[in-house]
């Protein structure tokens, strides 16, 4: 049974409440594919998202659960709020707590932000991202997506894929990974990963052919330029020579690997197109999967405060 306040990352949630979100995200997968897809179940929910970072997959997806399941659904603007005016995060948090939102989803640049929000306010707190610290829902629709297609996770073999100094995403899916019994690879240039990751109880290399030969999931991640002081290679075309992922080098892993990125692609440069739009990509069925793990986390999460579950 789901007890936790908030989602704020894949480090602190077990392998028994990860797979109760992916167990529940089938159910809403199946609901999200019949035209009869709106409920009523959150009537009495309100759900706001603040996004102090960029986002279309993250913030879309949240918005369109909570209304599929009949939850009120505000957007802070938070470049058109009081924010810009210098109210503090936890004034902001504690405002709108006051106004009875029940589920708060926050978007920060700063690590640790969504957990100093969970600890001044009421609401239940979504971690969705912070800094490079941790983006458990992309992780958690990433895991449901590797779940349809390989059918289990015990000894599969994922590599991850380019910039993971700064992903917040690799560090979610390296800890829901491993927790369910998968084996993780690490992989980019030297720069841009290191051997001191192998703490995580993971393999690194800095050699793309290594990375991709017994992958049965390839998982690239987008270089975040607006994370970098200084540029972790040369260029964009010697980094896409040697680390991006195209027809020529898929050649070297098996013929079933499963190709995903969180999105969005700097096409041509970690992802070729041939690559993105391939048969063995599944990136847009992520998409799609993201709206369904977001519905089952809002039903956890406000079920749990209602003391349904
Ligand atoms: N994957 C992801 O977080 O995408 P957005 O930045 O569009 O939300």
């Amino acid at each position: 049974m789901f007890k936790q306040k908030d989602l704020l990352g894949l480090r602190n949630l077990s392998s028994e409440e990860i797979m109760e979100i992916l167990e529940l995200a089938k159910e809403m997968k199946v609901r999200i594919d019949n035209p009869e897809k709106r409920s009523n179940e959150l009537k009495r929910s309100s759900i706001v998202t603040l996004f102090y970072e960029n986002s279309t997959r993250t913030k879309m997806s949240f918005m369109l659960a909570g209304d599929y399941l009949g939850a009120m659904v505000k957007d802070l603007g938070v470049s058109t709020s009081s924010v810009n005016k210098g109210e503090s995060l936890i004034d902001t948090g504690v405002t709108l707590d006051m106004m009875g939102i029940n589920v708060m989803i926050i978007r920060h640049s700063m690590t640790g932000a969504a957990h100093l929000l969970a600890r001044n306010v009421e609401a239940s707190v979504v971690n969705a991202g912070d800094g490079t610290n941790e983006h458990p829902t992309q992780a958690l629709l990433d895991l449901f997506t590797i779940l349809e297609y390989k059918k289990r996770f015990k000894d599969l073999n994922v590599t991850i894929l380019g910039d993971i100094a700064h992903s917040r995403v690799a560090r979610s899916n390296v800890f829901g990974l491993t927790k369910l019994g998968a084996k993780v690879t690490l992989a980019g240039p030297s720069t841009l990963v290191s051997n001191s990751m192998k703490s995580l109880g993971v393999d690194v290399t800095t050699d793309i052919h290594e990375a991709v030969r017994n992958a049965d999931v390839i998982m690239g991640l987008r270089i975040q330029f607006e994370r970098q002081k200084n540029m972790p290679f040369p260029n964009l075309r010697e980094y896409s020579n040697l680390f991006g992922l195209n027809t020529e080098v898929l050649k070297y892993a098996k013929d079933d690997v499963l190709i995903m990125h969180p999105g969005p692609v700097n096409r041509g440069i970690e992802l070729s197109t041939e690559i993105i739009d391939g048969k063995n990509s599944v990136i847009n069925v992520q998409v799609k999967n993201g709206v369904a793990v977001r519905m089952a986390i809002l039903k956890l999460l406000t079920e749990r405060k209602r003391g349904e579950a």
